[in-house]
């Protein structure tokens, strides 16, 4: 009985996830830094060698805000790939509630996906009304700093354990020609800074009642106007720190010419890519070296409604093998990001994705920015900030006003 039952599952989960006729899948992402390139390449190898299915890259430069409105206009314009990444959260909310996104419900049930996903809030985000429409990927947390042992090393002074050490140490390091922060100028780097402040250095329900409840007067509050001053402190900080992208300003960072960045953990793939050794040559510092509470934000595929039964079927193929513990393995291994399943071996994880993994063992995490604001609100937040950073005559106060007006109008 036990067997025929053992059998009936396996036959029902290859039906569902191994049964599609070859095709050749288009998947668009923003993953295109060293790291990131690497990781991607696992997925594909993945796709290729495991099934009869091919992976067409489709990646787009320039981060996710400049990703995310060219994969929305080609599926919502009659072009769609077959399948796209998103953060997890409210980002392809309107397309899954205009139709255009597959139903996974099929995939997820034969994957037992309610069972292994953890934390099942990842699993949430991608149901509507008890359909499942996303495969989630991958945890990523953004409460990093990461710091240069060179350049603290040439500027004299010891690596900071701590925000205000970090703070207190940037004279020392501009008299050594040493930029103290690095930064990209691009608004979701700069607001995701903010919001890595805001986590790691107040109680975390400041966090929730501004982004959940979309509390203006908290918004508006002392405990904001603290954070307001340390965005005025990195803006300073960051004064000298002329690159866009992420990576470049993680370059800044591997290299010794700027102190530390505000990134999320996928600046780890970099670090990685380059060679070096946590603890050794850079240090990640969760929370701050603050509260080290983790946001368990991160990635998960979404694959739009094709009018082709075969690629239909093998998008199904691909959200299944997306879940497979060695590819899961194998990728979050290269993106620095977690696996989303508990029940996966991640013996070869270096330091800092061990430290990630103790804190969100702990049960001390929260939801993403993404899960609890519509794209509208984030992209507001994040043009306040490109402004903000752009322009020194912008006292924090002014800012924090004009931020309490949008929590305000949030959704
Ligand atoms: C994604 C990461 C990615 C990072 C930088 C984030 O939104 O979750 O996977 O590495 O953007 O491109």
């Amino acid at each position: 009985m036990t067997n025929l039952r053992t059998l009936f599952a396996a036959t029902t989960a290859l039906c569902a996830a191994g049964a599609a006729s070859a095709a050749e899948l288009e998947v668009t992402h923003w993953w295109t830094s060293g790291g990131e390139a690497a990781a991607v390449a696992e997925l594909a190898k993945a796709l290729n060698e495991k099934t009869e299915h091919k992976w067409v890259d489709g990646a787009i430069a320039g981060g996710g805000s400049t990703a995310r409105p060219i994969m929305i206009s080609r599926i919502t314009g009659g072009d769609p790939m077959a399948a796209t990444q998103f953060n997890h959260g409210r980002q392809a909310e309107e397309l899954v509630e205009a139709g255009l996104m597959r139903d996974l419900t099929d995939v997820a049930e034969a994957g037992n996906w309610a069972e292994v996903i953890n934390p099942p809030s990842l699993l949430e985000s991608c149901t509507l009304d008890g359909r499942v429409y996303c495969a989630p990927l991958n945890i990523h947390s953004w409460q990093w700093l990461w710091l240069s042992h060179k350049a603290y090393e040439t500027a004299g002074v010891p690596v900071p354990t701590t925000w205000d050490e970090f703070v207190a140490a940037a004279p020392k390091l501009q008299e050594a020609g040493i930029t103290p922060m690095a930064m990209g100028k691009q608004g979701w780097q700069q607001s995701g800074a903010f919001n890595v402040m805001m986590i790691s250095l107040l109680p975390k329900d400041v966090y929730m009642s501004v982004y959940q409840d979309k509390d203006a007067e908290v918004a508006a509050g002392p405990d904001v106007a603290k954070i307001f001053k340390a965005a005025a402190d990195a803006r300073e900080m960051a004064a000298d720190s002329n690159v866009q992208d992420w990576n470049q300003a993680t370059n800044m960072v591997i290299t010794g010419q700027a102190g530390g960045q505000i990134m999320g953990d996928w600046a780890q793939g970099e670090f990685q890519v380059a060679g070096m050794t946590a603890g050794e040559d850079y240090t990640c510092l969760p929370g701050l070296g603050v509260n080290k509470t983790l946001q368990a934000g991160g990635d998960a595929f979404y694959f739009p409604v094709l009018d082709d039964e075969e690629k239909s079927a093998a998008q199904g193929d691909l959200a299944a093998l997306l879940l497979e513990p060695e590819v899961q393995v194998a990728f979050n291994l290269k993106k620095g990001s977690l696996p989303v399943r508990g029940d996966v071996d991640l013996e070869a994880a270096n330091d800092c994705m061990k430290k990630g993994l103790e804190i969100l063992a702990t049960g001390d995490s929260l939801p993403d920015v993404n899960q609890l604001i519509s794209s509208d609100t984030r992209v507001q937040i994040e043009d306040l900030f490109v402004q903000f950073f752009a322009d020194p005559s912008i006292t924090p106060e002014d800012a924090q006003a004009d931020f309490a007006e949008i929590i305000d109008d949030a959704d």
